[in-house]
């Protein structure tokens, strides 16, 4: 049976893990991308479905396309991280059952009620942008997520085409402690949940 992981694993994607606003003049290779991909995508979504879709927007030009869409408190930080992810999820995510859901016509479900599809995409694609932040941690990268941006840009700039919208973007890096704030508070046990 598997037991709690060590408290070093359990500081670097949990406890003393922080949020960056500054970046360090240090690279994150394409293999680093894929090996934290290789991660995350093995997290669970309902029916297998896996509707995120991630554009890593790595070169100056793709920051130059970005930087209209970004609110200006996010405007610096994001400028200056080696890597910027939009993280993005496929309307059509459903084509992709036959592949993903095989055993069961899963794709009807989905294609009969595009209310479901929608609500499905966008749980199960932030889902799987909170796994990323954490295979990033895990993978010995840092973390900044952002949703003050201009979505209706973004996927114009870089999604059009694609069926796939635009959800949240997540600096990567390795960060600059100095660019924290003071850790804020989180909830107890006793005001965020019940036994029942
Ligand atoms: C989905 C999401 C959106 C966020 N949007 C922004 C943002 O637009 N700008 C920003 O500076 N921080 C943003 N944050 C960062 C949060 O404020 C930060 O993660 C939180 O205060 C906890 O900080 P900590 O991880 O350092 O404890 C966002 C975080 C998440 C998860």
């Amino acid at each position: 049976m598997a037991e709690t992981i060590d408290g070093a694993a359990l500081d670097q994607l949990f406890r003393t893990a922080r949020t960056m606003n500054k970046w360090q003049d240090r690279p994150v290779p394409e293999s680093k991308l894929r090996e934290l991909y290789d991660l995350l995508k093995m997290a669970p979504t309902s029916a297998n479905a896996s509707p995120a879709r991630f554009v890593f927007i790595t070169s100056q030009e793709g920051k130059e396309k970005l930087k209209p869409a970004l609110s200006s408190g996010n405007l610096e930080k994001t400028m200056s991280a080696p890597v910027t992810v939009i993280v993005a999820y496929d309307t059509a995510f459903y084509d992709k059952l036959p592949q993903l859901f095989p055993h069961a016509d899963a794709k009807s479900w989905f294609t009969s009620s595009p209310a479901f599809a929608e609500q499905t995409a966008f749980r199960n694609g932030s889902l799987q942008g909170a796994y990323l932040i954490l295979a990033a941690r895990a993978v010995g990268l840092d973390t900044g997520a952002m949703s003050g941006f201009d979505n209706a840009k973004v996927d114009a700039a870089f999604l059009e085409g694609t069926g796939w919208k635009s959800n949240f973007l997540v600096n990567l890096g390795y960060g600059d402690p100095s660019g924290t704030f003071d850790r804020l508070p989180r909830l107890s046990f006793e005001e965020a949940a019940k036994v029942v």
